[in-house]
């Protein structure tokens, strides 16, 4: 088992260049078998999401070339099964576009149940009404969800929750329909706009993605042929602001799209630190004071994103005065709470609200990833607390996050992977 091992504390300065976005790049990878041909995706994030979900296309017929770390040629021109397995499918979530993605190019998809990270229910009924409303039958049993269908026929389909899922789910169940979908109530994140981006590349007609109706008029195939570069990961550059604004330090985050994290940049200042948007693609980050008491409400695009909350909640348990974090996307975004308070934070976490009493520094403790975002806000606690700490269950923070220990030791961080 590995483990990192961070001694603090250590402000953070120098620059850092944002990898794509994780949550794009495993709509896209499933998204390429709508693709009658080649493409290829570039700035691809070295992560374990996407390294298994090449496995699962290469398990259907896909052949993938691998040009450099960041860039994959994807050849889906022969698709020769239309089952992913339990096995595959329940080591992360965005495994469910798989459904989508199969049922649009083979009219039927046998996809064993999605895992990813535990932050309560998870249903998937808003992707299930949407391939159902397409004309699709839709059956879950002994772990797979099976769909198909004779034709799919496009219509109107407004979802009951914004949900960023089932919103690019259908978008991919809907490209090859014949007619015309309209999906109402549609998630905005930018990695909705970038899945939509990709597959306009490929030669689909969808109009209104980054708005909550999305128009997609199906075309008779994807020929593909194109070259795309992943948008760069909103989450990963939010995470570098936060860990700045934590650990009182200066840093450059170079690469990213400033518009995207308006939400973030507002928060960091009404605290007293400084963001300066330098073009559009580069941001400068400076804290030089403990931040002040701010409360916040996770909320869809454009509000402030439950990605980001556990990272927040670090540079909040150190601030002056109390804040609250009223969680709204998932029941059991909390769990990070119980760590941080091993290192000393004062945090009473009760259902989807959190209170955040700010103490003048944490101390260093074994601590453990319970997901994703949970382990980056470990490892920004770890960089700010005084003394050695140990993070553990790092198979969470690897599936989302690439070379995280080394860019932040290229910020000064004393950070090091070490097996038990
Ligand atoms: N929901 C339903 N029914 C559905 C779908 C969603 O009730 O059919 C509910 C969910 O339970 C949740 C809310 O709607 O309360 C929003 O869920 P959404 O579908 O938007 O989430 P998701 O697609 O499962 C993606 C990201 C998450 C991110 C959320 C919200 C991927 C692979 N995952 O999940 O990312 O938290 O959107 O922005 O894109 C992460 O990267 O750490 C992560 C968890």
């Amino acid at each position: 088992m590995e483990k990192l091992i961070i001694t603090g504390p250590t402000p953070l300065k120098g620059e850092v260049k944002i990898s794509g976005a994780k949550n794009a790049a495993v709509a896209i990878l499933p998204a390429t078998l709508l693709i009658d041909g080649i493409c290829t995706i570039d700035n691809l994030p070295n992560i374990s999401d996407v390294k298994i979900s090449c496995n699962i296309l290469e398990s259907l017929g896909a052949k993938i070339t691998r040009n450099n770390e960041n860039s994959i040629t994807i050849d889906t021109t022969n698709i020769s099964s239309t089952f992913a397995p339990l096995d595959m499918t329940s080591k992360f979530r965005a495994s469910y576009y798989l459904i989508g993605s199969l049922l649009s190019r083979c009219k039927h998809a046998q996809v064993g149940m999605p895992g990813g990270c535990k932050l309560g229910a998870r249903p998937i009924d808003q992707h299930i009404k949407g391939f159902e409303a397409l004309g699709a039958t839709v059956d879950i049993s002994s772990g797979k969800i099976t769909a198909s269908a004779d034709d799919l026929i496009g219509t109107s389909i407004y979802m009951d929750i914004v949900s960023v899922g089932a919103t690019i789910n259908v978008m991919l169940a809907s490209v090859l329909a014949k007619g015309t979908t309209i999906i109402e109530n549609a998630a905005k994140e930018p990695h909705i706009v970038d899945v939509a981006n990709f597959l306009n590349t490929m030669g689909a007609d969808i109009r209104g993605a980054g708005t909550d109706v999305i128009k997609i008029n199906g075309v008779e195939k994807l020929p593909g042929n194109s070259t795309y570069s992943v948008v760069p990961d909103q989450i990963e550059a939010g995470t570098f602001m936060l860990a700045c604004v934590a650990s009182r330090g200066d840093l450059l985050i170079k690469k990213c799209i400033s518009k995207h994290l308006e939400p973030v940049t507002a928060k960091i200042v009404e605290m007293g630190a400084n963001v300066e948007d330098i073009d559009g693609e580069n941001i400068h980050v400076w804290c030089d004071a403990r931040p002040t008491n701010v409360n916040i409400k996770t909320l869809p695009y454009p509000g402030f994103p439950t990605d980001l909350q556990p990272q927040m909640g670090v540079v909040l348990s150190t601030a002056n005065g109390t804040s609250i974090i009223n969680e709204s996307i998932w029941e059991s975004r909390f769990q990070y709470t119980a760590e941080l308070n091993k290192m000393g934070a004062k945090i009473t976490a009760q259902g989807k609200s959190a209170f955040f009493e700010g103490v003048e520094k944490l101390s260093a403790a074994p601590v453990y990833a319970t997901d994703l975002r949970a382990g980056a806000a470990l490892i920004i606690a770890g960089i700010i607390a005084e003394g050695q700490t140990e993070v553990y269950n790092l198979e969470h923070i690897d599936r989302g996050y690439e070379n995280i220990e080394e860019k932040f030791r290229k910020l000064g961080a004393k950070i090091e992977r070490v097996e038990e």
